[in-house]
């Protein structure tokens, strides 16, 4: 086409007007006109080759048969076969023996690490520092147990939970709702408590206190209050609180009792073993992880 500029006396108008202003009926450049056939055509090649057209239940298939849900499905197995061997060797090993062998130990790391992130972290915190009622999984402070072995059964079972009857279980009884100890006897017991961590508290309760306690708390929290990991009875004396050590928190606790529950991972395979191994190994990595129990 010439590039000499359109004279408006060669071109037609449209015969709309405005102002006195005219539109002019120029063609559409040509480039234009064929690239916006081509993408018809394009559209039409794409429509029969790929899934497009949204029929009742799903939309046309496309004849090169391509499928997104086929690809991931294609990637997760590679990654799967490709993980294969080294989750076989998880499974397999003594649980003491992950940590100790280095390939294994930075497989269970990362493993955990994600499963941690992905099924732990709304409990127990993103750094695994816990909060009220849900254990902080970095200190050596455990209630049932830091060795890996105890680690394993806990997550592999949960806590008093009714899916799992292997679940650790215990019970606090409710010593001032189900009135198993007159008010003034828990207000003793509570500055007994606060005493054993050295809590500000009111000495002249302290003396009748221990006598409640050696009575009633003592089968559970121990005679010097250290806990129980059996019972999964909290240590009293090291300051460290699930639930609280102010005088409100535990007059809370020694009143109504708690009943911290956790889910079984093992149930309807939630997590697989070998998962379940990898996040017992990263949990006891943190920093509170205790060396095996030898029974001799
Ligand atoms: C729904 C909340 C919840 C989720 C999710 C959860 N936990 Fe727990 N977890 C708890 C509670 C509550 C306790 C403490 C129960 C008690 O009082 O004995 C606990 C206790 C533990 C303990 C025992 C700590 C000790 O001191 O002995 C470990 C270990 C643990 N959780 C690991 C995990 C791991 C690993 C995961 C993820 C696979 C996980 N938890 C997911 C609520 C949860
Ligand atoms: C049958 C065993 C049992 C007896 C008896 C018992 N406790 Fe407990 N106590 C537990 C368990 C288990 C927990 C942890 C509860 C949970 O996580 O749900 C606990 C938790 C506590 C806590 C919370 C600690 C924290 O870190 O926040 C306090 C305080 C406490 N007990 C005090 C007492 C006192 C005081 C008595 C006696 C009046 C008593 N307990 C009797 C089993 C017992």
């Amino acid at each position: 086409m010439s590039k000499k500029p359109v004279k408006k006396e060669e071109v037609e108008t449209t015969g709309h007007s405005w102002d006195g202003i005219e539109e002019l009926n120029n063609p559409l450049p040509r480039w234009w006109l064929w690239t916006f056939y081509a993408t018809i055509v394009w559209a039409i090649g794409y429509t029969i080759a790929y899934p497009a057209w949204p029929m009742v239940k799903q939309a046309t298939a496309g004849v090169i048969g391509f499928s997104t849900r086929a690809q991931v499905a294609e990637e997760i197995a590679r990654f799967e076969a490709q993980n294969g061997p080294m989750r076989d060797r998880l499974v397999g090993a003594e649980l003491t023996e992950i940590s100790a062998d280095p390939e294994l130990n930075s497989f269970a790391q990362n493993a955990g690490g994600a499963v941690f992130r992905t099924w732990c972290a709304q409990c127990h915190g993103s750094g695994a520092n816990g909060a009220k009622g849900y254990p902080n999984l970095l200190d050596d402070d455990w209630l049932w147990g830091g060795d890996i072995e105890a680690i394993h059964t806990t997550i592999a079972h949960g806590i008093r939970n009714e899916e799992d009857g292997d679940a650790r279980y215990s019970e606090m009884p409710a010593f001032g709702r189900d009135e198993m100890l007159e008010p003034e006897q828990i207000t003793q017991v509570v500055n007994y408590v606060m005493s054993l961590s050295g809590e500000p508290q009111d000495a002249s309760m302290v003396e009748e206190g221990a006598v409640v306690f050696e009575e009633n708390c003592a089968s559970c929290h121990m005679e010097d209050g250290t806990g129980d990991r059996e019972q999964g009875a909290p240590n009293l004396t090291d300051a460290i609180w699930l639930y609280g050590g102010d005088y409100d928190t535990l007059m809370d606790t020694v009143v109504n009792a708690r009943f911290g529950v956790m889910p079984s991972w093992s149930y309807n395979d939630r997590l697989s073993e070998a998962e379940i191994r990898a996040v017992a190994t990263y949990v006891h990595s943190l920093g509170g992880g205790e060396a095996p129990v030898v029974d001799e």
